[in-house]
Formats: structure tokens, sequence, C-alpha cells
């Protein structure tokens, strides 16, 4: 008897599993990564981009946001312009260049207040980037 319900319970917990895997897309898939970058999206940039990502009208700033879901359309590209977009995010080397900009400089944000190194701010970079992939032109 003690044989058969610690199988069943083995069988169980087997299932859970298979089911509790089945819900959620492979953890480094460009979904997941996609999913992980929306989540941070609205956590960070709806306050200015807004949550179809098109731009709110902010009389607060100088400059307007961008319409985050033309960033192709707009440069007439085929392919998304990945690093020219993580440094425009990051901003730590478009600082000077551009002196003030309306965004926060989210390389420092992440480095300075969040406490992050290099290669998780790359993968916030990433997660952002995928998002934003999947939105362009919706
Ligand atoms: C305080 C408002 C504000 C917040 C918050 C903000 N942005 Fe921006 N963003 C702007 C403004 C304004 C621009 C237009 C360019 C500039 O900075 O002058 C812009 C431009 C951009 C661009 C360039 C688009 C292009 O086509 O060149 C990207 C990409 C971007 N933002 C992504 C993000 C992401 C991702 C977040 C969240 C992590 C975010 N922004 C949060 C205000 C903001």
């Amino acid at each position: 008897m003690k044989k058969i319900s610690f199988l069943s319970l083995l069988f169980s917990a087997f299932f859970l599993v298979i089911i509790s895997c089945d819900q959620k897309p492979p953890k480094n898939s460009r979904v997941a990564q996609a999913m992980r970058g929306k989540a941070l999206f609205m956590e960070k940039c709806v306050q200015c981009h807004g949550e179809d990502g098109k731009g709110l009208k902010l009389d607060t700033l100088a400059t307007q946001p961008a319409d985050l879901t033309e960033i192709m359309w707009n440069r007439r590209v085929k392919e998304f312009p990945i690093l020219e977009i993580a440094n425009i995010i990051d901003g730590r080397k478009m600082a000077e260049a551009h002196g003030t900009r309306a965004m926060p400089i989210w390389g420092e944000v992440f480095a300075k207040e969040e406490y992050l190194d290099e290669k998780e701010i790359k993968g916030k970079m990433a997660e952002l980037i995928a998002y934003l992939m999947s939105i362009q032109g919706s």
C-alpha cells in the first residue's frame, strides 16, 4: 500500500511540473524576454510613452516622448536598429552629445539606483528591445 501512495504522489508531482511548465514560454525565448520587457516598460516607461507606446502629450517636457511603435518606420529600415536603440535607452554614451535630454539616462538609473552590473543592464536593455520589437507598427 505504502508503495502505491508514494508512486501516486510522485506522479501527481510530475504532472504538476508538466502543467506549470506548459503555461509559460521557455525562460530565455524571445517571447519570454519580450514579456519581461513589457513588465519593465509598464513600470518605467508608460508615464511618458503611454501604455500603447505611442507617446503621451506632456506639457512638462520640452521634447515630446517618441512614438515607440514607429521606431522602424521613422527610420525607413527593415531591421530593428538594436544597437542604436539600446544606446538611446541606456543614454550614458549619448549624454555628452545631447546635453540635456528629456528622457532619463536609464543606464545610470539601473547602475546607480538599482545597483545592477553591466551584464544585468545589458539584460534589461535586451528585454526592453525585445518588447519594442514586438510592438513595431502596432
Ligand atoms: C520622463 C519621460 C520619459 C520616460 C519615463 C521614458 N522616456 Fe523614452 N523618450 C522620452 C522623450 C522625451 C523622448 C524623445 C527624445 C528625447 O529624449 O529628447 C524619448 C525617446 C525614446 C526613444 C527613442 C525613439 C526613437 O525613435 O528615436 C526610445 C527607444 C525610448 N524613449 C525608450 C524608452 C524606454 C524603453 C523607457 C523606459 C525604460 C523610456 N523611454 C522612458 C521620454 C521618456
